[in-house]
């Protein structure tokens, strides 16, 4: 494995509170799974028992083999299973509540729009025939570039409704992300809008995605253009551009047939960072991703047709795909699409929407609820929280700190608290607890799932002592898992595989902890990915967007307590390290990458801390930026370096 290694820094941070708190009785009465049982039998009939999840689908060929692993690690669940997934989440449902309110989106101005089942349904079916008429036939990928509007999961149903596997794109990525991922997904089409708001301005996103067409190789078929923003932006379309308004309204009160699907065929692909600086297409299957998902939004985050339920997650990333679009639409319930941002107009603004809409099961990040502490306990004071039944947390390790506080100030002090760990690959939640069955511990993700067999692990893959750091891996296969990776299969078993004497391994990346309860916590990444406010990067790519500027010579980037990003950067020397290479290097940032990818802190230093092969310690980089104590640097090529960057650091 990556010799970064798990070394255990943070696991002083969450040890010496093991104190479990049981689920509460008002909510294991009504809870979807109550009986403690489900761990043994799951652990006694696998796979089989993963069938539970295949059972709260439709398909249109039930299938009778619940794995295929005949040729590991290249696992196919439910491999003679037909269905389609977007049918799976609107047609299924109308008989029983076609005027049931499946999406309630909230704008940044304040709009709102509500669809009920029977209208998505309809928008669905139009938007798909809409597609076909553009060409767009099975398996060719659409990439989808659009910020939290409904037309986005609209576009993702009709996607999914002709079996056109989709390639979202986070908004906010720039048009060269964009453009390297309309050519790795091999995509001719392309569905996005004139603009969007960030706070009182109007973004032109159109002009971005015309920036990514000229970058990219391909060459696109056609462009389906959202109109966001009205009147505020002008954005004539071009000949092979259409609206998105018209197409849909051309085809409205169609039907299109949902498409049957393999349960091993491309439901989606989604790009993530992984170990090198060219981002990964992570390819998730139609069943077995959608069992996963539907069973954990039920079973894990306890939704029911009847709550009013809102993953706070934006749709670009993995977390909106599963838990924003897929699982809730999926059990039938009704979900709040949100695309604002928390503090805007104010500080309020989310509790706001929880008390407004009755909000039953709320589903956020860390890096949300740290804001939501620093903002203070009045603002969730001065509403009426009391529909919150569930909270669920995601993306990062929550300190027991923060757990406390979101229980206590969302919560009303009762509701329980499911930490959820997962991953892009992983597609669904895989640890965490069930919330009417296994008592919760701060700061702790919880066990494996049931079903899911996953081990903190040594080198050689031996289960490490409790106490002791090692690696998070999983060593069976489960549904929700990717089925591969776009750059092919000899890419995917080198990227997540490992053959021991007892099987193959998955390796998540993370480094964890296990307590004598099975009780994971995670440390963070041992690999080159960086979680930044929920996002997922590469450090390599945000490091070679700032080399790029003139003058600098080195970076090295590192997460800080914050879940926010401190560049450590060497410059030439004959070069000022002053405000306006500061201002060049987020603007590299933000153009290159991402908005959300800016450094909050630049360091410029003479020197970056290596060892004597040469390899850049950040993770020594990453103790300073967390103010953290670290250990012996005389190993280094050049220790003396250190001090100065700690003092340099302490400064500012
Ligand atoms: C981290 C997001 C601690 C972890 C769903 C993982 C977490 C990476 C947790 C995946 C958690 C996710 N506690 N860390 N509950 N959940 N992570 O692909 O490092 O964007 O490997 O998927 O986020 O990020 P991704």
């Amino acid at each position: 494995m990556d010799d970064a290694g798990a070394d255990g820094r943070h696991a002083g941070g969450t040890s010496g509170d093991d104190r479990a708190i049981d689920p509460p009785e008002a909510f294991r009465e009504s809870a979807a799974v109550a009986d403690p049982d489900v761990y043994d039998s799951f652990a006694a009939d696998w796979p089989d028992a993963w069938r539970v999840a295949a059972d709260l689908l439709e398909w249109d060929r039930y299938p009778e083999t619940v794995l295929d692993d005949d040729d590991p690690p290249f696992y196919e669940w439910f491999p003679d299973g037909r269905l389609n997934a977007a049918a799976n989440c609107l047609d299924r449902h109308l008989a029983e509540r076609r005027n049931q309110l499946a999406i309630r989106w909230f704008g940044k101005r304040g709009e709102r729009r509500s669809y009920t089942y029977a209208d998505l349904h309809r928008e669905v079916n139009a938007a798909a025939a809409g597609l076909r008429e553009l060409g767009v036939g099975e398996d060719d990928v659409v990439t989808i570039y659009l910020p939290m509007v409904p037309e986005l999961p609209v576009a993702m149903l009709a996607c999914a409704r002709i079996g056109a596997p989709h390639n979202v794109v986070f908004a906010g990525l720039s048009a060269e992300a964009l453009a390297t991922r309309i050519d790795a997904a091999d995509s001719a089409y392309l569905i996005t809008c004139d603009g969007y708001y960030r706070r009182e301005d109007a973004f032109n996103q159109k002009s971005r995605a015309d920036n990514a067409r000229i970058r990219a190789d391909a060459d696109l078929e056609a462009t389906v253009v959202v109109d966001r923003l009205g009147d505020a932006l002008e954005t004539p379309l071009g000949a092979d551009e259409h609206d998105y308004g018209s197409l849909v309204d051309a085809h409205d009160g169609e039907t299109v047939e949902p498409v049957a699907r393999d349960a091993t065929d491309l439901l989606f692909v989604m790009y993530t960072s992984g170990t090198t600086g060219r981002p990964k297409g992570v390819e998730h299957a139609t069943g077995g991703y959608l069992a996963h998902v539907a069973w954990t939004t039920r079973n894990v985050l306890d939704v029911r047709p009847d709550d009013t339920y809102w993953c706070a997650a934006d749709i670009g990333w993995i977390t909106g795909h599963s838990y924003g679009v897929y699982g809730p639409l999926s059990v039938g319930t009704t979900t709040v699409l949100y695309e604002g941002s928390p503090d805007y107009p104010d500080r309020d603004r989310v509790w706001d929407l929880i008390e407004r809409n009755a909000v039953s099961v709320f589903y956020t990040s860390p890096t949300a609820i740290r804001s939501f502490m620093k903002w203070g306990a009045e603002y969730p004071a001065a509403h009426d929280l009391s529909s919150i039944r569930l909270l669920g947390t995601v993306g990062e390790s929550i300190t027991p700190k923060a757990w406390r506080w979101y229980r206590e100030h969302v919560g009303g002090g009762d509701a329980p608290v499911v930490d959820t760990w997962w991953q892009t690959e992983t597609g669904a939640i895989t640890l965490a607890t069930l919330p009417g069955v296994t008592p919760m511990k701060p700061g702790k993700v919880g066990p494996p799932l049931p079903g899911v067999d996953a081990r903190v692990v040594d080198r050689d893959g031996d289960p490490v002592e409790p106490g002791e750091t090692g690696y998070l891996t999983i060593a069976s296969p489960w549904p929700g898992m990717l089925r591969g990776l776009r750059e092919g299969d000899e890419r995917y078993r080198r990227e997540y595989w490992i053959e021991g004497e007892d099987g193959w391994r998955y390796r998540t990346g993370d480094g964890a902890t296990v307590d004598e309860d099975g009780y994971v916590t995670i440390l963070g990444r041992v690999d080159d990915v960086i979680n930044v406010r929920a996002h997922r990067f590469n450090t390599a790519e945000l490091e070679s967007a700032i080399v790029s500027v003139d003058g600098v010579t080195e970076a090295a980037v590192v997460g800080d307590d914050d879940g926010g990003v401190v560049a450590y950067v060497t410059t030439r020397s004959d070069v000022e390290p002053d405000a306006g290479l500061r201002e060049a290097i987020t603007t590299a940032v933000a153009g290159v990458v991402a908005e959300v990818a800016r450094p909050d802190r630049i360091v410029f230093t003479p020197d970056l801390p290596k060892t004597r092969s040469g390899k850049i310690m950040r993770r020594l980089l990453e103790d300073i930026a967390r103010g953290e104590e670290f250990g012996d640097v005389s190993a280094l090529r050049n220790p003396e370096v250190v001090g100065e960057i700690e003092s340099t650091v302490r400064e500012e």
